[in-house]
């Protein structure tokens, strides 16, 4: 687990961008538990962070795709979002970051 940013730095239901050693990560606060995603849209790098979070989803704010914030699986259509493992101890927010996603071209 990585030191990622404060509690306070995220209001609830939203997002937030961060940058993890060479990664850029999406934090999303719900009333219900913490979550990080890749911060780019795979569909045309959209902002995630800037997304409205609904339940356990969150809307690309482009073109509105969802992803499943726990999962990073698409809800919608297209490729999913690499999820990765969030923990809060205290004020401090910890990210393990999982494997970058790699594609045949
Ligand atoms: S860039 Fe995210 S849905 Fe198009």
């Amino acid at each position: 687990m990585t030191y990622a940013c404060q509690v306070d730095d995220v209001p609830p239901g939203e997002g937030r961008a961060i940058t993890l050693g060479d990664r850029r990560i999406a934090i999303f606060r719900t009333a219900a538990a913490w979550y990080a995603l890749d911060a780019v849209c795979p569909h045309l790098g959209g902002p995630l962070a800037d997304g409205i979070v609904c339940d356990r989803a969150v809307i690309c704010p482009l073109h509105e795709r969802r992803f499943d914030l726990a999962t990073g699986a698409p809800l919608t259509t297209g490729d999913g979002v690499p999820a990765h493992a969030v923990e809060v101890h205290g004020d401090h927010v910890y990210v393990a970051l999982a494997e970058p996603e790699r594609r045949v071209a």
